[in-house]
């Protein structure tokens, strides 16, 4: 509880961004056309996901619950999800599981009764007790569409006290997300999921994958300054794969499976990319969270100029829907 309000403050405070590390959105560009067969008016930014219809292909990140103005926080997004038209991942429900008293940081439907939610919970947890009952409860506690489990090992190996063994996790999710009749989602925390972990998890009937990869904020970085009031592990906190590899990678390992692009998502310019890469969606997270303190307004401005970039990025490619903007190809800078 004390450390989620640490968490905060540290986002909210401190340079908790890769450094060295970039997502590789920055080293592709979009195809730009000068004579684009495309009306701005027009453009089509409409898709399903997880069986919701979004306005654009969009998701506020998971990020908080629990923590003393997580309620707060929660509802800003919400209401700023709804009003946009995006779909919205809650932070780890975890706290609200151990600890009633917390359910009410996470209960948004009042303010965003059909968005797409997301619940959350952590993978290690499954090695300590959890199982099919608590992705039931993460769902049903919140009225969400589907449950997303963060699988976070470095995170957790920087956290005073975090969770170290992760032996056995890949058999344990292989019957777990099978029997637990809710769409299960599994993403990373910022440090990516390369196409060896998608492999090693093919077969297991997750709704999508979260890519969540390096080159926005750094949690390995977060954990330090947490803990120590500083970086202490310069190397370890610019660890990662960078988005961009971890979306091809997982991309290629499997071809179906709904991707979400995440970690440094910056600019609807890096949404396109991530589609153009075959990711179904991308994901938002620290960007929004300082809005988020302030107002739903000031979440709507920040999810409208993605929108927006989104929208003209599209025009500039000359595509009038995400079905060809999908069918782009992306040059190297
Ligand atoms: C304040 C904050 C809290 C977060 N808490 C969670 C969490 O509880 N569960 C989770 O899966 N990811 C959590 N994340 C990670 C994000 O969902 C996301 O994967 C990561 O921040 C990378 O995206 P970004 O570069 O857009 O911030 C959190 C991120 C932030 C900034």
């Amino acid at each position: 509880m004390r450390r989620k309000g640490r968490h905060l403050e540290v986002c909210l405070t401190e340079d908790v961004e890769y450094r060295t590390r970039r997502t590789g959105f920055e080293a592709l560009d979009l195809p730009y056309r000068a004579l684009p067969e495309t009306d701005l008016a027009r453009i089509d930014t409409t898709c399903a996901f997880l069986g919701k219809t979004l306005r654009a292909p969009l998701l506020i990140g998971a990020m908080t619950g629990g923590a003393e103005l997580a309620g707060l926080i929660n509802r800003h997004l919400a209401e700023a999800a709804a009003r946009v038209g995006v779909g919205m991942m809650l932070g780890s429900q975890r706290v609200m599981l151990e600890r009633p008293a917390a359910r009410a940081s996470f209960a948004v439907r009042g303010v965003a009764p059909d968005i797409l939610l997301v619940g959350n919970l952590g993978v290690a947890q499954l090695l300590q007790g959890y199982g099919v009952d608590e992705i039931r409860a993460a769902r049903d506690l919140v009225d969400a569409d589907a449950v997303a489990l963060h699988t976070n090992p470095l995170q957790e190996a920087l956290q005073d006290g975090g969770d170290g063994d992760f032996r056995g996790l890949i058999e344990r999710l292989r019957v777990v997300v099978r029997e637990a009749d809710v769409p299960v989602l599994l993403k990373e925390v910022g440090h990516g999921i390369s196409g060896e972990v998608a492999r090693a998890v093919e077969g297991i009937p997750f709704a999508a994958i979260d890519v969540a990869g390096a080159g926005g904020t750094s949690w390995a970085k977060v954990e330090d300054l947490v803990r120590f009031g500083e970086v202490r592990h310069h190397d370890l906190v610019e660890w990662g794969i960078p988005t961009v590899t971890a979306l091809r990678d997982v991309r290629r390992a499997l071809p179906h499976m709904p991707l979400v692009a995440s970690g440094g998502v910056r600019s609807g310019l890096d949404v396109a990319k991530g589609l153009v890469l075959g990711a179904h969606v991308a994901a938002v997270a620290r960007p929004l969270l300082a809005p988020a303190l302030e107002s739903a307004d000031a979440v709507v401005a920040v999810l409208e100029r993605y929108v927006y970039e989104l929208r003209v990025a599209m025009h500039g490619c000359g595509v009038a829907d995400l079905a060809a903007l999908r069918a782009l190809t992306l040059e190297e800078g």
